[in-house]
């Protein structure tokens, strides 16, 4: 399945003259990655940095440099790219581009093309700070977003010229980031998405625990899936060691009963709970106030209790959310996962085996999704892609109404 993010999009990339041109090269290949098709069109300066063979072949397609040029015009002018274009994306945009985008200037190909074209338009300025933070410049900047041009960047950091200064290029994958957000309308705006993640650990004693191997990084990959679908998102985590995805309101717990009143304390909150915590089944029935000494015992026994299961209660009530469980599992994953769909009373499923380097602790993964009336595959990818595709389907489902209802 996999549907790359921008697999319906055609785009446009300017390239102007500054030393960042050789940043583009980079920024066509990640658009592509997520599946843009791409063409490339560059300014005269723009080719005194980097050669339009580069850009040819990293696009496998010819690169449109001049207006004036029969040949050119004839394969693709101005007028047709004008209209192909889903997107128009300069990077890097001199301060020269941007005044000659103000006023509407159409005398080379890439501004011909951006006053032909309806189509929107982002720009990545780069250029020394100094130029940079001239009132000009900022003037121009100021109407360019008055006609709603996306301005992406600029970041900040040492330049070429040897200055320290806002001004830089920002970086391709964070340039494509943002292009991404731009492009592929938010599925999930205004609504509430709770997810939890990584293990819980259980006290025997102050210094010791019962937990488990999960990292955590499918469930902080699949929190930071659902702020890129627009959603507001909570993260309930168990001990990890991984940053909070940019955006995410994150609270950390350590046992499955601390993860059970997080989760319940505003759980009608929330338009979709993803519980992909591997929370403690069994917890010690007595924690020890100080450290068991081994002095004492011989051979130790510890009763074990069962937590609450988290995901089943959430399921029991009355205004519940969609709601998508997880099942990792050491054999006979996919009976598992059917069982536990029904029983837990989940929306959907996630499962996927582990053990023996699989699953936990890694960044790769593939999941077997089930719900009622169906299920996907998503083949082995890493957890950041696996957890866009889990959303995507999420999605799919949640549009689809496909949810339980108690009465
Ligand atoms: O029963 P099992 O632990 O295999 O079920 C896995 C699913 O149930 C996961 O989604 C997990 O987050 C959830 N779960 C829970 N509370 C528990 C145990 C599991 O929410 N106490």
């Amino acid at each position: 399945m996999s549907k790359l993010r921008l697999h319906d999009k055609k785009v446009v990339v300017g390239i102007t003259g500054s030393i960042a041109a050789y940043k583009a090269a980079d920024l066509v290949r990640r658009l592509q990655d997520e599946g843009a098709e791409v063409r490339v069109v560059m300014t005269k300066a723009a080719c005194e940095f980097i050669t339009p063979l580069t850009l040819q072949a990293l696009s496998g397609f010819p690169v449109a440099t001049d207006l004036l040029d029969p040949s050119q015009e004839a394969s693709m002018g101005h007028i047709t790219l004008a209209r192909w274009a889903d997107w128009i994306v300069i990077a890097p945009a001199s301060a020269d581009t941007l005044a000659r985008l103000v006023h509407g200037r159409s005398d080379d190909l890439l501004s011909a093309l951006c006053l032909a074209s309806e189509s929107p338009l982002a720009v990545a300025p780069a250029m020394n700070n100094k130029m940079w933070e001239n009132p000009a410049t900022q003037n121009n900047i100021n109407i360019l977003q008055s006609r709603d041009i996306h301005i992406i960047g600029p970041g900040s950091g040492i330049q070429a010229c040897g200055e320290l200064g806002e001004g830089r290029l920002i970086e391709p994958l964070d340039l494509v980031a943002e292009l991404v957000q731009l492009m592929v309308p938010a599925k999930l705006q205004g609504k509430r998405v709770l997810i939890t993640a990584g293990p819980t650990y259980e006290p025997i004693d102050p210094v010791r625990f019962i937990g488990n191997r999960s990292s955590g990084k499918m469930g902080f990959a699949v929190a930071k899936a659902a702020i890129e679908a627009g959603a507001t998102v909570t993260l309930i985590s168990g001990p990890v060691h991984l940053p909070t995805p940019t955006g995410a309101e994150r609270v950390n717990v350590e046992t499955a009963g601390q993860m059970f009143d997080a989760v319940m304390t505003d759980i009608e909150q929330f338009d979709i709970f993803i519980a992909c915590a591997a929370v403690a089944d069994y917890k010690p029935e007595l924690t020890e106030a100080n450290k068991i000494k081994k002095t004492k015992h011989a051979d130790l026994q510890l009763n074990l209790k069962a937590t609450q299961d988290i995901v089943s209660t959430v399921a029991e009530q009355k205004t519940r959310p969609f709601i998508v469980g997880f099942a990792a599992e050491t054999q006979s994953v996919l009976d598992y996962a059917q069982e536990k769909l029904q029983r837990k009373k989940l929306d959907m499923i996630a499962a996927n085996q582990v053990g023996d380097g699989v699953g936990f602790a890694v960044d790769h993964n593939s999941l077997q999704v089930l719900w009622k009336s169906g299920s996907q595959m998503l083949p082995l990818a890493p957890k950041k892609q696996l957890a866009r595709d889990l959303m995507t389907l999420i999605i799919e489902r949640y549009d689809a109404k496909d949810s339980i209802k108690n009465s």
